[in-house]
């Protein structure tokens, strides 16, 4: 029977969400991999001390049993040195949100340049800044809008480490070989789907998300990165469970359920493009570098064996809901 092992799978952008929502999602992401970073976007934000620990001891105890290692998140504010200083040792980095852009980010930056003492804080204290860069343009050129915003940044605080978080264009890729301190992640849907397989025919909420899949073009320059194990760039899912009323709705919630599919669906993508060899690079090694961090030892094996994608997980319609996956996660 043919199997693969795969060491300590890493999840670089993950929303687990609080509530019942966290412990029904939780686990699903622990029992795959062996850390995730963990995104802040609740409501309200996780931009507090007492909020950070509170979601830490929540998530703590929603993946307890698991060899999982959370890596959290402040939301990006004005925070002042001695704020920062006391979430060091708890985060891995900020995660900077636009105004409104996309779920949750109400409370997010309205002026980028005018947060300029923040970015210097966060480069003088080595703590690594994660931006969803979108600009409030038409939609498909949002973040080509933005790669202006991730240039400046890059170029007035040379030694603030950016992950250009889901990145879905060519020219987001391009943007990472011109500075030594910018990275990026790229989600498993991005790498899969363009705009077509959304809006292309009947409408498919499921693939809705922030930022939106783009053209044939895009999607494989992402994928050429992340099959290359391009150094610079991680696997982060952006799994974003959304209630199945608040996908198929009018004013469908932006947000991809990949959490459960992920490490099979990229494991199938690679061995399609015989890249399997690349593929610890993407899903841990990058990132381990990248960041300095040391997940717990983890190994999956993952078996050449047909499964069903359920319809549903809970209230949860997942990624490719109902369809065959070839290759399956072994349980131990
Ligand atoms: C995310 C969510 O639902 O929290 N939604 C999304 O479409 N990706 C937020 C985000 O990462 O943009
Ligand atoms: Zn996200």
């Amino acid at each position: 029977m043919h199997e693969i092992l795969l060491d300590a799978p890493l999840d670089m952008h993950l929303h687990l969400r609080d509530g019942a929502m966290l412990e029904f999602v939780a686990p699903l992401s622990a029992r795959d991999f062996a850390g995730a970073v963990i995104m802040p976007n609740l409501v309200p934000p996780v931009d507090t001390l007492e909020r950070l620990h509170r979601y830490r001891a929540a998530v703590a105890t929603a993946t307890a049993g698991h060899r999982f290692a959370p890596y959290h998140t402040l939301f990006f504010r004005a925070y002042n040195e001695a704020e920062l200083l006391a979430a060091r040792p708890f985060i891995i980095g900020v995660k900077l949100y636009p105004e409104g852009v996309t779920t949750n980010s109400a409370a997010g930056v309205s002026d980028i340049a005018a947060a300029a003492e923040t970015f210097g804080l966060l480069e003088r204290l080595g703590i690594p800044l994660l931006v969803h860069g979108e600009s409030h343009g038409f939609v498909l050129d949002r973040e080509a809008e933005f790669l202006a915003v991730y240039d400046w940044l890059a170029r007035s605080f040379p030694h603030l480490m950016i992950v250009m978080e889901h990145i879905t264009t060519a020219a987001a890729v391009d943007l990472l070989d011109r500075h030594t301190n910018l990275f990026a992640t790229i989600t498993l849907h991005h790498l899969i789907i363009t705009l077509d397989d959304l809006a292309g025919g009947l409408l498919n909420p499921h693939l809705f998300c922030k930022p939106i899949a783009k053209r044939p073009a895009d999607r494989d320059a992402l994928l050429a990165a992340a099959l290359n194990g391009h150094p610079k760039v991680m696997f982060g899912s952006d799994s974003a469970p959304h209630p199945r009323d608040k996908k198929e709705a009018a004013g469908c919630a932006a947000g991809v359920f990949s959490a459960p599919v992920a490490v099979p669906l990229l494991v199938d993508l690679f061995a399609q493009h015989n890249a399997l060899d690349r593929l610890p690079a993407f899903l841990s090694q990058n990132a381990q570098r990248i960041y300095g961090i040391q997940p717990p030892i983890k190994q999956l094996r993952i078996r050449a064996e047909s499964w069903q994608v359920p319809l549903q997980y809970g209230e949860v319609v997942p990624f490719m809901a109902g369809r065959t996956i070839d290759w399956r996660v072994v349980t131990p």
